[in-house]
């Protein structure tokens, strides 16, 4: 997946000369931070997915606010903020979100009307352990993909997939710091009825030692902290940093995405099928999140409860502290190196430019961006957002991976789901 974000750093560089990081090629002082999507920035930058060990320094990125046991369900939107306003205080709102979420029946709807690229919904209060469940119906044909997944800022992971091509069965993998390892994918067979047509409750129970994927109750798949350890390295390349919950649906079929990922997608997306006539749009359905935090590790240095923070760009488990730094920046110019500058200046979230927030969907705001890509404006409520093929081109190249020793080309199919979900629609969002 690093190959990826290399990728996508180049053409996100290209459409906006922003500064690109990764970790051999940290942001500069003036901005920070390195954003989940490989760009240098300020503010949004700084929060959820902000990388310490692409940043300018370890604590460039804001403290990330501590797990909340909570139950999520819909009966509007209230709870969720678009990922251009947040600030990072978690208690107002526990999900950022772009692209096309609706809430039908008291069940939140991710669309993905014809030629968008879908939706993101991320929580906000990260996870340092602890037991994740979703009701979830997924999304049906070949080259949609439905994602829930965890995913911290150093880019450990814990997959669910959904192929649109197999309502079967249901994609398991893990990452541990982005490094590809297509050992890590495996199936759980989903029975009684369909991925699509039936509700399943899927769990991910993780703990310090182990991680569970549960489906309908049945543990399909368990992966043991001590069968990660990497002798060389001295070192278990186990997920074991804070994580948040990122649920998504998104077009890995786009027909000018790279040959591996279409056919790991299961072909290309029909754009005229059922769905796209019958809704005008894709659709991924949640019907409830639950999420049961677990101590932290008993050895876990712990001077507060509201936050975590990495210590150490190393960033494995014993380099995560709990404290009670705030988790709020106080304008968009902020970082974790300032963390209340501007906080009372009157410039609100709409005066910043495009390296303190991520543009959104509408092709509206993004400060400088203004980018020469004609489609920019035909958001609407009838879906038929353009953009996404302006971008899609660039998802096939890898380039040099700066963590990424070892690059068969299973592993890039392998790799297609999970992070480049989550990439995919920002990028295009940055880009329009
Ligand atoms: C956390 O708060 C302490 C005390 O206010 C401060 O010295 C430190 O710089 C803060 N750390 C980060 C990363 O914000
Ligand atoms: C999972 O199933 C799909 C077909 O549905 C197959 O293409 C893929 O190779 C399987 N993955 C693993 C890891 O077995
Ligand atoms: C184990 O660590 C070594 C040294 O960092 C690395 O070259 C190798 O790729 C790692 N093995 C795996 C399976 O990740
Ligand atoms: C969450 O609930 C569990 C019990 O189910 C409790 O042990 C734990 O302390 C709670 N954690 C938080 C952060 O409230
Ligand atoms: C969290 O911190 C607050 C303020 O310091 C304190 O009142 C509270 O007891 C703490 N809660 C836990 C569970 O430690
Ligand atoms: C903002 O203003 C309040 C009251 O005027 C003051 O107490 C506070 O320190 C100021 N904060 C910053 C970050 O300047
Ligand atoms: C994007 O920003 C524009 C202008 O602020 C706003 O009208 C629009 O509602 C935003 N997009 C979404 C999806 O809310
Ligand atoms: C951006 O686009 C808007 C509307 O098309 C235009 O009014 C504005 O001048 C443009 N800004 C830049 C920096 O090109």
């Amino acid at each position: 997946m690093v190959r990826f974000v290399t990728a996508l750093l180049a053409l996100s560089a290209t459409a906006l000369a922003t500064t690109t990081c990764s970790s051999s090629s940290q942001c500069p002082e003036s901005k920070p931070c390195c954003s989940q999507y490989g760009e240098c920035g300020t503010g949004a930058y700084c929060l959820g997915g902000c990388d310490p060990q692409a940043s300018f320094s370890v604590g460039s990125c804001a403290p990330m606010p501590v797990c909340e046991n909570k139950s999520y369900t819909w009966e509007n939107l209230d709870n969720s903020i678009l990922n251009t306003k947040y600030l990072g205080d978690a208690s107002k709102a526990d999900w950022t979100y772009s692209g096309f979420p609706k809430i039908e029946d008291n069940n939140l709807v991710m669309t993905m009307p014809k030629n968008s690229v879908g939706t993101l919904f991320a929580n906000n209060h990260y996870i340092w352990y602890g037991k994740i469940s979703g009701k979830i119906k997924s999304s049906r044909g070949k080259g949609v993909v439905t994602a829930f997944i965890l995913l911290s800022d150093v880019k450990d992971e814990i997959d669910y997939e959904w192929v649109g091509a197999d309502l079967t069965a249901v994609q398991t993998n893990y990452y541990w710091q982005g490094v590809l390892d297509w050992h890590n994918s495996a199936n759980a067979s989903v029975t009684d009825a369909d991925t699509f047509d039936d509700w399943h409750t899927y769990e991910i129970d993780w703990t310090p030692d182990q991680v569970q994927w549960i489906v309908d109750g049945d543990v399909k798949r368990t992966l043991l902290k001590s069968d990660t350890f990497n002798e060389t390295a001295n070192r278990y390349q186990f997920p074991q940093t804070p994580a948040r919950l990122q649920m998504s649906l998104w077009p890995a079929g786009q027909a000018s995405n790279a040959e591996g990922t279409i056919d790991w997608a299961g072909g290309v997306i029909d754009w005229n099928s059922q769905d796209i006539k019958d809704k005008g749009y894709y659709y991924a359905t949640i019907g409830q999140v639950d999420v049961q935090c677990y101590s932290a590790p008993s050895d876990a240095v712990s001077t507060g409860n509201t936050s975590y923070l990495y210590t150490s760009e190393a960033a494995m488990e014993s380099d995560v502290e709990i404290t009670s730094n705030s988790t709020i920046l106080g304008s968009l110019g902020a970082t974790g190196l300032d963390m209340t500058l501007g906080a009372n200046s009157s410039s609100s979230a709409t005066s910043t430019g495009s390296d303190s927030v991520p543009t959104n969907n509408s092709g509206a705001v993004g400060g400088a961006g203004n980018s020469t890509s004609s489609s920019s404006s035909t958001s609407s409520s009838d879906g038929s957002s353009g953009g996404s093929s302006t971008t899609s081109s660039s998802f096939n190249q890898g380039t040099t991976a700066s963590k990424d020793n070892s690059a068969p080309n299973q592993n890039e199919r392998v790799l297609r789901g999970s992070l480049f979900a989550v990439l995919v629609a920002v990028v295009v969002l940055v880009t329009l």
